[in-house]
């Protein structure tokens, strides 16, 4: 199959790569990552989390990072939403894109938004409908698509399943999420090709952690199959509170390396990008997770 000519990659580094530090990160550096990030040409960031701070405390500044980060033209924020209340207040900040997120296991689903995947799907009916009336995109998730933390095995028909719901109930992108990165190009494969047989390919987005290293190869296998997004997180921060011993997403940085070798457009600065991993290693206290990072960008 012939590679896509271009690709779109959203940085889930402030939302996904922060949610799970330790100390609390100041809202100003959270700011600075997201202004470096644009400045280094991402077009796609996923900004913050619209949840119960008690659940994620590092998320309890939403609005004040929505509603501060900077404006530019062709630069979209995308923000997680739970529930109508995290709609809300969403809206109230000025989100104009939101995701809501299921789980393909109801394991993952009760630790981590405390409601079966039944429940939750019935939680984001009235999101998607409050959006469509304020003229919000909603993007639907599902995690643990390649495996679960609690339950093991999860079969791509569940995932296909979830992510058939999500797109019928209006979600205009299907973001299939490897919460734990157990994924190998095998595994996503199926999920990839039993979620197409109910979802267009062209509104699936790829979202590999980096638990075991498979993350990249796990893209080169969705971009044989026509997935032209994909999420990542400069520097590899990151990791889910309720997914014990996951690791971060995959690297911006690695991403944007692998692109370039294969003639693929993103439309980012590789060395701006790699200056703002090493540049957010330094405030989080530790070398980023990236090789290329850690090393500087090889020159041919
Ligand atoms: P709950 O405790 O069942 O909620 O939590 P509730 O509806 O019973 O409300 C209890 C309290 O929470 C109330 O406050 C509500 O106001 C408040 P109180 O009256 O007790 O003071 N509350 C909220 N506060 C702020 N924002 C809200 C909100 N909703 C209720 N939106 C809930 C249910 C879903 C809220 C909770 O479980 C939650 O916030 N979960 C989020 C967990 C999370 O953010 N996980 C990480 C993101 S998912 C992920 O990382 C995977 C992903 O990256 C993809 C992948 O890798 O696969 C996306
Ligand atoms: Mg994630």
């Amino acid at each position: 199959m012939t590679l896509p000519a271009r690709v779109k990659l959203i940085d889930v580094g402030p939302r996904d790569g922060l949610q799970n530090e330790k100390q609390p990160v100041p809202t100003a550096i959270k700011l600075e990552l997201i202004a470096r990030l644009a400045d280094a040409g991402l077009s796609a960031i996923e900004a913050t989390a619209f949840v119960s701070p008690r659940w994620v405390p590092q998320m309890a500044d939403a609005a004040e990072v929505l509603r501060a980060a900077p404006h530019r033209p062709g630069l979209a924020y995308t923000v997680l939403v739970p529930n109508l209340q995290g709609f809300e207040a969403a809206r109230a900040a000025g989100a104009r894109e939101v995701a809501v997120f299921a789980a393909a296991s109801e394991s993952f689903s009760r630790k981590n938004t405390n409601c079966s995947i039944a429940e939750a799907l019935e939680r984001f009916r009235p999101v998607v409908a409050a959006a469509r009336d304020a003229g919000v995109a909603v993007k639907g998730y599902v995690s643990c698509v390649a495996g679960c933390p609690y339950e093991g095995e999860v079969r791509p028909d569940a995932v296909a399943g979830i992510a058939r719901a999500l797109f019928d109930m209006g979600c205009v992108e299907i973001d299939l999420g490897d919460t734990i990165g157990v994924g190998t190009p095998a595994s996503i494969r199926r999920v990839v090709e039993a979620v197409a047989g109910h979802v267009p390919v062209d509104r699936l987005i790829g979202h590999y952690h980096d638990t075991y290293g498979m993350a990249v190869a796990n893209i080169y296998a969705s971009l044989e199959m026509g997935v032209a997004m994909f999420d990542c997180s400069v520097a590899g921060l990151g990791g889910c509170p309720y997914a014990p011993g996951a690791s971060g997403n995959v690297a911006t940085e690695d991403v944007v390396y692998l692109m370039q070798g294969l003639g693929i457009a993103t439309g980012i600065d590789l060395p701006r990008l790699v200056a703002t991993a090493r540049w957010i290693g330094a405030q989080l206290g530790r070398p980023p997770q990236s090789a290329l990072a850690r090393a500087g960008v090889a020159v041919h």
